[in-house]
């Protein structure tokens, strides 16, 4: 088995990215401030080159591979930014990339995946499907198979982001990750043990797909049901490695329903000048559905992608 991920692992996969992507800005809006009733910070993961926070995992786990590993090719599976993280980090690195996405993966993802060159199989009616048919695939064919969830270059790739924001505002009361497999949480709970032991990392998942929530919960890894229209955020399975790394140090994980990160996702709109997908805007759907909770508090959303479909963007509008 894989070593799990360590705060030394994020430093070494800052110092490979440093030559691949610049940092993101973080910034606060005083309208935003006022209605969450906190002092809240944005982290723009949404203006990465793939608009998603992913990419730091797939160009990191790339750089550490031999080139022999390069050589075979790589598959994965995703509803869309860990493909569009994985297949624009083999562009980098001139390796072969296929990716299985759902059958009904949202077609702006999927475009956005060929586009940067991979090859996309859209098989599965869900995740699952999609990880047997990318599994069958990688046998087949002798490629590298990836799993989005428990590998610890992406771990430590996407814990970067975390060590820009508690770098910048070490000071801060909670930061609030949006979970999916949970890589981005586990790179938050490694960075802030470190640096900001006072800070709170407090996860988020949408209600209509529990798994890595109640997996957190129940202390081992269970399916869910996986029926949330947030395409970052639905999994139906509990992920070992992320879960270990959560299980030391997240202080909590909170389920939004999709109507609430849909009203996040409107909020981020209109009073901080960002067009989030809606995992994007499941962190502060997080505050504003418990006031009380972090009141006054410095905290930071994660603003984790940007790519909203047009179907998605429509319905906001709508509302
Ligand atoms: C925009 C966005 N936010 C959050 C997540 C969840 O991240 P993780 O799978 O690391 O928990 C994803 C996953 O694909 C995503 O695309």
């Amino acid at each position: 088995m894989e070593a799990d991920p360590t705060f030394a692992d994020v430093l070494a996969a800052r110092d490979l990215l440093a030559a691949h992507l610049p940092p993101t800005p973080m910034w606060s809006y005083p309208a935003l401030d006022a209605a969450a009733g906190a002092q809240v910070y944005v982290k723009h993961e949404n203006v990465q080159p793939v608009g998603a926070f992913k990419v730091r995992g797939g160009l990191t786990l790339l750089a550490g591979l031999t080139p022999a590993e390069r050589a075979r090719g790589l598959v994965t599976y995703s509803t869309g930014n860990h493909a569009q993280s994985i297949a624009y980090a083999c562009a980098a690195f001139d390796a072969a990339c296929t990716v299985v996405m759902p059958a009904a993966a949202n077609p702006a993802k999927v475009r956005a995946v060929r586009a940067l060159g991979a090859t996309v199989l859209l098989d599965g009616a869900n995740m699952a499907g999609a990880q047997t048919r990318a599994e069958e695939y990688a046998a087949a064919a002798d490629r590298l198979l990836v799993s989005p969830g428990d590998t610890a270059s992406l771990v430590a790739g996407v814990g970067t982001a975390y060590l820009e924001i508690l770098t910048a505002r070490p000071d801060l009361d909670a930061v609030i990750v949006p979970v999916g497999s949970g890589t981005g949480a586990a790179g938050a709970v490694l960075v802030a043990a470190e640096l900001a032991p006072n800070c709170r990392v407090i996860a988020v998942q949408s209600a209509a797909a529990p798994a890595a929530h109640d997996s957190w919960r129940s202390g081992s890894c269970v399916a869910r049901a996986n029926t949330t229209a947030v395409d970052g955020l639905a999994t139906g399975r509990g992920f070992a490695l992320p879960q270990r790394v959560l299980r030391a140090g997240l202080a909590d994980f909170h389920l939004v329903t999709d109507a609430e990160i849909a009203a996040a996702q409107r909020l981020l709109a209109t009073h901080a000048h960002t067009l989030a997908e809606g995992a994007g805007a499941a962190a502060l759907a997080a505050v504003l559905t418990r006031p009380t909770e972090f009141a006054g508090q410095r905290i930071a959303i994660v603003c984790s992608g940007g790519n909203a479909s047009p179907a998605e963007i429509a319905a906001l509008g709508a509302a």
